[in-house]
């Protein structure tokens, strides 16, 4: 085995993940900004901010895939006579005598020392705010005077991320800054159609500043060495057009001993249409000197800091475990149900991965997000709920994204993948059960956003449900439009066009026989989640007519989508069998295997086990599951996307992290706690973390996409960190069926799954107005609850009524 460096470490006291050298394998990234102001930053501080919408109010500039890797952040220059550094390394990449990058929960931490001088900066966002706070710290640990020269540094952004790296003809000639005392504006292209600016501001008297980037970087210099920099001299150059920048400029001398705190804030204001200007050309700056004045001290700044603390501490307090297993503890005390928090926030559209300029928020993808957020913020996932549901068809399709600015469908990306209506139920199940707030299936909601179209948001579940009914093939099960959740698998698709996206171009409906087992899993299982909610509503009718539905499907798997020892995974065009043993390859896949043994498809008959068993024998491998076997090894026109990548990548027999947790949860519904637990630690980032750090490549403390597989040229290197369905997933899988921890209409289901290794464990769940303390004593079973005790008396059955207060909960298995 290749030797594993380390980079960095956990420090569960601090809920943080400390990074101990900068040139990380890949740029390890954190996320600042709970709401509406959000910023991506690296261990060397590289990254962007932005208003709500990462495409189009992209505040500050980034380079994406660049040489050097991470180019663009917040820079902090530090000259100490002819020494010029960064706390962060980057981007002088001096060596530093003491470097540390520590990553919590939505803020940052970034140290450097040099010669003497520590340089501290603490970066966060505070709630409510429309601001990203810097808060350099310089301290002089030498025995000497120091007289050191600061410059910061910022790159506007021209709003419009994709805009802005395209059509220079205009955007050379749009920038336009204002500069007062200590703060630099940006207001490019205020003077028309926008009422926001952002600007640039530090709390202190400055010496100099800099506006123009190519006037203080220089033409044929780099943030490695800009020339106002390297000279020691800011230009104060003021901007116009060619590319707007921020640069402060302060000379700071430190007494041996003596330390200085400075408050740099970039922050982003709107003002009315009718209050734009104080005068001819110059903006409106009220807001913008009401915010800096709520931030412009030490004490001002640490106060807003301990109440983000406090706000991460009440959310991590909701669900909470103590297994006395620090590697499982952390991940889902800590690092799961923050990636959830960011999934939730930014759906796919912002990572390292994800440029922000190409993706909204999916509709699958948001709906799956809320199963791991809703027990944090439940109003937050109630408007979510609406919002998703407000972009959806009459006929029950959907948009397959919708701009989180706008929340309207984003018709570029259009619709037709015929597994998102389910998810609609999957998440407005979970919102119901987390808080028992029925009322939101009453509430009125649009369709495809026009005023006058609404309905119900039950009746948005109906019509979700009748769309797969209405669009079933010849084998009465359902067709996959587009695709199903396998983006990838484009059976309708028939493009020999490089220029075109498989995903947006044909989708031939005209006499397809392309069938998904896939979503036939997906609809019995919120199919059932539909029925049992009807039935709590009094619908028993509509219950009863989507009961004949579900075990019709039910029916049509065993009779049409059962090959043997697995579960098919589609029908193609043409009516041919796809993941099945008769195909030259590709001849099991993953995705089928999840939905049906979840839906516990044929159970009764030995599918269900046969199914999982397949799963160990021919997906599992070292680093997890992969998504099929084996590899494609060439590109078959019928499928689309899903052959057109090599061996072991991506949707072609990757890892996809985000579908391991399906089978893991068939494993637990089944009763298989063993390989249920083996499963999941495969996957799971700390025991990754243990072992691989070089390897994996990617940030250690968070879930990827796809990790590669056993077919590829490196199997186990990680990518597309951070932003994946995988963070919810592993977290209803670890906390529902693992934990077993389960909320529902009435109360809380305990059901755990463990491998017979697990010793007793107490989990401290808030659920609505209640506070329980559950301990579980395992007794070296695998499944099954033999007797509860609630506050000292025995219930009957496995749902603890719910009733507010505390509660202490004994579990015996
Ligand atoms: C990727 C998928 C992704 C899709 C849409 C494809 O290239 O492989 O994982 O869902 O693009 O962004
Ligand atoms: C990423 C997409 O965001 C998700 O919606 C899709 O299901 C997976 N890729 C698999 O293709």
């Amino acid at each position: 085995m290749e030797q594993q460096k380390r980079y960095g470490h956990f420090d569960d006291q601090n809920r943080e993940y400390v990074i101990t050298d900068p040139q990380t394998p890949w740029p390890w990234i954190n996320y600042l900004g709970n709401e509406d102001f959000f910023s991506l930053i690296s261990n060397t501080a590289g990254g962007y901010s932005f208003y709500k919408d990462a495409k189009f109010r992209r505040i500050t500039r980034y380079r994406y895939n660049n040489v050097p890797m991470d180019n663009g952040g917040r820079y902090f220059y530090i000259k100490d006579g002819d020494t010029v550094w960064n706390p962060g390394w980057k981007p002088c990449k001096t060596p530093l005598d003491f470097y540390e990058c520590r990553h919590g929960m939505s803020y940052t931490r970034i140290t450097g020392r040099k010669n003497g001088v520590e340089a501290s900066v603490l970066f966060f966002v505070p709630l409510k705010k429309w601001a990203e706070v810097q808060k350099l710290t310089l301290k002089n640990e030498s025995s000497e005077e120091k007289k050191l020269k600061l410059f910061s540094f910022e790159e506007w952004c021209l709003w419009n991320a994709a805009t802005d790296m395209e059509n220079f003809q205009r955007n050379f000639s749009t920038g336009e800054v204002e500069i007062e005392g200590s703060t630099i504006y940006h207001k490019t292209e205020y003077r028309e159609r926008r009422n926001h600016y952002a600007f640039y501001h530090v709390n202190a008297p400055i010496q100099g500043f800099d506006t123009d980037r190519e006037t203080f970087v220089g033409l044929y210099n780099e943030f490695a060495d800009p020339q106002a920099v390297m000279e020691g001299k800011p230009r104060n150059s003021h901007a116009h057009g060619w590319s707007p920048i921020a640069s402060h400029y302060i000379e700071v001398t430190l007494n041996p001993g003596e330390s200085k705190d400075f408050v740099f804030l970039l922050g982003y204001i709107e003002n009315e249409q009718d209050d734009k200007w104080e005068s001819l050309q110059v903006i409106n700056k009220k807001k913008a000197h009401a915010l800096i004045a709520e931030l412009d001290t030490t004490e001002k700044v640490d106060k807003a800091f301990a109440e983000l603390n406090a706000y991460w501490d009440a959310l991590l307090n909701i669900y909470n475990v103590r297994t006395g297993n620090d590697k499982l503890d952390r991940m889902v005390n800590i690092w799961n149900q923050y990636q959830c928090m960011v999934t939730f926030n930014f759906s796919r559209s912002a990572s390292f991965f994800e440029s922000g300029v190409g993706r909204g928020m999916g509709f699958r993808d948001s709906n799956q997000d809320l199963v791991g957020f809703v027990h944090q913020i439940p109003p937050r996932a109630r408007q979510r709920i609406i919002d998703i549901a407000s972009t959806q068809f009459p006929d029950g399709g959907c948009y397959h994204q919708y701009q989180p600015l706008t929340k309207r469908g984003n018709n570029d990306i259009g619709g037709g993948f015929n597994d998102d209506p389910c998810w609609l139920i999957f998440g407005t199940v979970a919102y119901i059960k987390e808080t028992g707030d029925f009322s939101i299936l009453d509430e009125m909601v649009p369709f495809d956003n026009q005023p006058g179209s609404e309905v119900t948001l039950f009746e948005h579940l109906k019509v979700s449900m009748d769309h797969v009914i209405k669009n079933l093939g010849p084998h009465m099960l359902p067709l996959i439009g587009r695709a199903d959740w396998n983006d990838c698998l484009n059976l309708n698709c028939f493009s020999m066009d490089p220029n075109e996206s498989f995903q947006t171009t044909e989708n031939v409906t005209e006499g397809t026989k392309a069938e998904s087992l896939m979503i036939a899993g997906l609809f019995v299982v919120t199919g059932k989640d539909y029925v049992a909610l009807c039935k709590k509503i009094g619908k028993a009718d509509e219950a009863e007519r989507m009961q004949k539905a579900v075990d019709a499907m039910i029916d049509a798997v065993k009779k049409h989508g059962w090959d043997g020892e697995w579960y098919l995974r589609a029908y193609d065009f043409y009516g041919n069998k796809i993941g099945s043993n008769e195909c030259d390859e590709a001849k099991i896949f993953i995705e089928s295997q999840g939905w049906c043994t979840m839906a516990e498809i044929g159970a009764e008959d030995g599918m269900v086990a046969k199914s999982l068993d397949s799963c160990k024998k021919y997906l599992e491998c070292e680093h997890g599951m992969v998504l099929n076997n084996p590899a494609f090894s060439k590109f078959i026109y019928e499928y689309g996307e899903i052959s057109s990548y090599p061996e072991g990548y991506k949707e072609n027999a990757g890892i996809f992290c985000h579908n391991n947790p399906w089978v893991i949860i068939g494993e637990c519904i089944a009763g298989r706690g063993n390989d249920a637990w083996s499963h999941y630690a495969k996957i799971l980032p700390s025991y990754v973390e243990e072992k691989y750090q070089t390897l994996h490549k990617v940030e250690p403390y968070v879930n990827c996409q796809m990790v590669a597989g056993k077919d590829a040229f490196k199997p186990g290197e990680g990518k597309n960190s951070w932003l994946t369905g995988t963070a919810a997933w592993m977290w209803y899988t670890v906390s529902e069926f693992i934990l077993g921890i389960k909320p529902d209409y009435d109360g809380i289901r305990i059901d755990p799954c463990l491998p017979e290794t697990a010793t007793d464990y107490t989990v401290q769940r808030k659920f609505r107005d209640a506070d329980y303390e559950i301990t579980i004593h395992p007794n070296g079973q695998q499944k099954g609850v033999k007797k509860i005790v609630l506050d000292g008396q025995p219930v009957d059955g496995t749902v603890i009524p719910y009733s507010a207060g505390k509660h202490t909960v004994e579990v015996t298995m």
